[in-house]
């Protein structure tokens, strides 16, 4: 199984009604399902295409009636009293409008390709709490968002919305590895751009990029509420 998955499904917790939102392969319901993760799987995509494969892949576990597949608009066809969804591999953006859609269950995990920033800003808006939230590398690096509906929403401070909250307290060689693309990146910018036309903005971000990661590497990880 690729790196990513593995990742994936290593966040599954037990439950009794598992969904995968956009499942594509089915990889990650039948790790669930051949764990005994889960009681009841629903495997869900918007593309019956897609779905094809998870079938073929799940035909076992929808023949014992542990499973069924369906094809579907985000949560449309997903019950609200699921237990846990995941939606994973998708534009940060979708997975907020998925959940603006329907509903918000219970427990997420929600791995965004992109704007995870957008992910934490909605989940926070909408009374849930992040119970984990970190980046991890496998052939490039991802955010992994883990969340449920509580009664008091958390809030943020702005490091912590960019970058989760995770990954600024607790030591992850992956988040240092990000760090170090972002400030990478952010001196090409500088050195590429014309000496007078270098806006003081530029700089600004590459020092704040560098604070972050000198806190880290010393070790001086406990404030992160700026
Ligand atoms: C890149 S694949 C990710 C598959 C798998 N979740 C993973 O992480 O490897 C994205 C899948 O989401 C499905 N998808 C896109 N928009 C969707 C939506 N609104 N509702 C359900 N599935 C959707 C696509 O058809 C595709 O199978």
């Amino acid at each position: 199984m690729k790196e990513r998955l593995t990742v994936l499904c290593g966040e599954i917790e037990p439950c009794d009604t598992f969904a995968d939102v956009g499942c594509d392969h089915g990889f990650c319901m039948e790790y669930a399902l051949r764990h005994g993760l889960c009681r009841y799987g629903i495997a869900a995509d918007i593309s019956e295409h897609a779905l094809r494969t998870a079938e073929r892949r799940l035909a076992r576990f929808v023949n014992q009636g542990r499973c069924r597949l369906v094809v579907c608009d985000g949560l449309a066809a997903i019950p609200k009293d699921v237990d846990l969804v995941m939606i994973a591999g998708m534009g940060g953006d979708l997975i907020c409008r998925i959940l603006d859609k329907d509903f918000i269950p219970r427990r997420m995990i929600l791995q965004p390709m992109t704007d995870a920033r957008a992910v934490r800003e909605y989940l926070l808006c909408h009374g849930c709490r992040i119970i984990r939230d970190k980046v991890f590398a496998a052939d490039r690096i991802y955010d992994l968002i883990s969340a449920e509906r509580a009664s008091e929403a958390d809030s943020y401070s702005e490091r912590e919305l960019e970058f989760g909250r995770d990954n600024l307290r607790t030591y992850n060689p992956a988040f240092c590895a990000k760090l170090e693309k972002l400030m990478e990146l952010q001196r090409e910018y500088i050195k590429k751009s014309p000496k007078e036309s270098v806006s003081e903005s530029l700089r600004q971000r590459l020092l704040y990029l560098e604070e972050i990661y000198d806190g880290i590497r010393n070790g001086n990880i406990g404030d992160t509420r700026k």
